[in-house]
């Protein structure tokens, strides 16, 4: 095939550069590692895939990188459960484990190392940076979660808890950035407090703890998802951020929809980035300008070859691809019926194989390192800062087609039929569901079948 004759990088190439990168660099790779080495400044202007418990799997947060977005967030990880984790690495995929006592509680891949932020929750500077210091070796940034208002969370005065507890939040940015080497950022993501007063006293302390990037969940503590997240309160904050003068990014995050979308949560709240979860959750090329339609058919066999590759669990892989929805262009009822029945009954990956095609998961992940070469962060900025303005032009349909020669489509597969797009979603948590911990997230029970 012609892909396969022009791809000349191949993955034990890659493995190769990474070992080398990280022990000693050639002079060829100086230029790739400042690119490796996270900054403030690449958290502007980007569009990021949002930390998800369960939903952020590594598959998924490799196909978001695939298709545009510029940093991907890890599921939150409590802090005690990763102090045990055993990393251990497949010397034939490559992919990294960190396994708890009966299973892995957090993987991750080399080829996502420089775009990937861990999500930590933690309500214990000295726990935090224990937990940080397990996995800096496979990641390019910590993020403290002080967004999630589940009570496993909150109890033990994580997450949102932390909202109201400014002197313990700050104290765990302060000892992450003082522990963390240079080279890995740390940035927070908080919710809004209900008066926009005390948000902006809050942004001010968390600010000053030297963090290289805020993202802002545009809803409170008590707002479910289902609630229209409140941009509007954002433009005050990015202005305040902004006049700070520390050249930090605030993120914005709440019911944007992808690329396009982006576009309006921008001049609204003058937010630098984006950030996205449930429409990613959806669709993981939401990122692209040109996001994927008929994700069922174009997506979901590749999703269900790399997940495979990887070993990665088939109850996870099948939750994941059971919220896939999107656009359907050349759906049937018919086929989608079909295909929701086959993957509700599926008790692993041999019964999706027809689906799945005859590509290999090797491929697929050739090709998405393929695509992460040849876009990396500081050249893959999402918005032109028109976008910004009043004046830009705001198109009004989205895009519906990827054209040709871009790395959007995935390789076809034979006969799969179409899942449908508005099945509802079967087991999946709340909005900021607990950290399913000890033990986060890859081996979770499968609410789906
Ligand atoms: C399935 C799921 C899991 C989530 N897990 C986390 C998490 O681990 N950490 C976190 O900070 N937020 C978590 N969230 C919240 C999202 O990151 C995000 O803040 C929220 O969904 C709003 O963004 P959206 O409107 O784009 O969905 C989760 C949301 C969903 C839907």
């Amino acid at each position: 095939m012609r892909w396969a004759k022009d791809f000349t990088l191949t993955f034990k190439n890659l493995l190769k550069m990474s070992r080398s990168r990280s022990v000693s660099p050639s002079p060829r790779n100086v230029k790739r590692q400042k690119v490796d080495h996270l900054t403030k400044e690449d958290f502007k202007n980007g569009i990021f895939l949002a930390p998800m418990v369960r939903s952020g799997a590594l598959p998924t947060r490799l196909f978001s990188l695939k298709h545009g977005a510029t940093l991907v967030w890890g599921p939150e990880m409590v802090d005690k459960a990763m102090l045990h984790a055993k990393r251990e690495v497949d010397p034939v995929t490559g992919v990294i484990s960190y396994n708890g006592v009966s299973r892995a509680i957090f993987t991750t891949h080399p080829i996502e190392k420089p775009h990937l932020i861990f999500q930590l929750g933690s309500a214990d500077p000295e726990l935090a940076v224990q937990a940080a210091k397990v996995v800096q070796q496979d990641i390019a940034g910590i993020d403290l979660n002080c967004g999630c208002p589940k009570p496993f969370s909150t109890h033990a005065g994580m997450g949102a808890a932390l909202l109201t507890n400014p002197d313990l939040l700050c104290s765990i940015l302060v000892a992450l950035r003082a522990a963390m080497p240079p080279e890995i950022t740390v940035t927070a993501k908080i919710r809004l407090l209900p008066s926009q007063e005390d948000t902006l006293k809050l942004v001010e302390r968390i600010v000053n703890t030297g963090i290289s990037a805020l993202t802002v969940h545009c809803r409170t503590r008590n707002m479910r998802e289902k609630d229209r997240a409140t941009i509007e309160r954002l433009r005050e904050i990015v202005d305040f951020v902004e006049k700070m003068g520390k050249g930090i990014a605030v993120i914005e995050n709440g019911d944007c929809q992808g690329w396009e979308d982006a576009k309006r949560v921008r001049r609204i709240t003058g937010a630098s980035s984006v950030m996205i979860a449930r429409g990613a959750e959806s669709n993981p090329t939401c990122f692209s300008e040109t996001p994927l339609v008929d994700v069922e058919q174009t997506l979901m066999p590749a999703y269900f070859r790399l997940s495979q590759y990887f070993g990665h669990v088939w109850s996870l892989t099948k939750f994941c691809v059971a919220q896939f929805k999107g656009q359907r262009v050349n759906v049937t009822k018919a086929e989608s019926t079909a295909l929701r029945a086959k993957l509700a009954q599926a008790k692993g990956f041999e019964d999706m194989k027809d689906i799945a095609g005859e590509w290999t998961g090797e491929e697929e992940l050739r090709l998405i390192a393929e695509a992460i070469q040849k876009n990396p962060p500081r050249e893959r900025r999402m918005l032109p800062s028109t976008f910004l303005t009043d004046e830009a032009e705001v198109p009004t349909t989205t895009a519906t087609t990827t054209p040709p020669n871009t790395q959007n489509p995935e390789p076809p597969t034979s006969k799969a039929p179409l899942l449908p797009n508005d099945f509802d979603r079967p087991g999946l948590p709340p909005s900021e569901a607990p950290t399913p911990t000890p033990g986060g997230g890859v081996t979770m029970t499968a609410t789906s079948a």
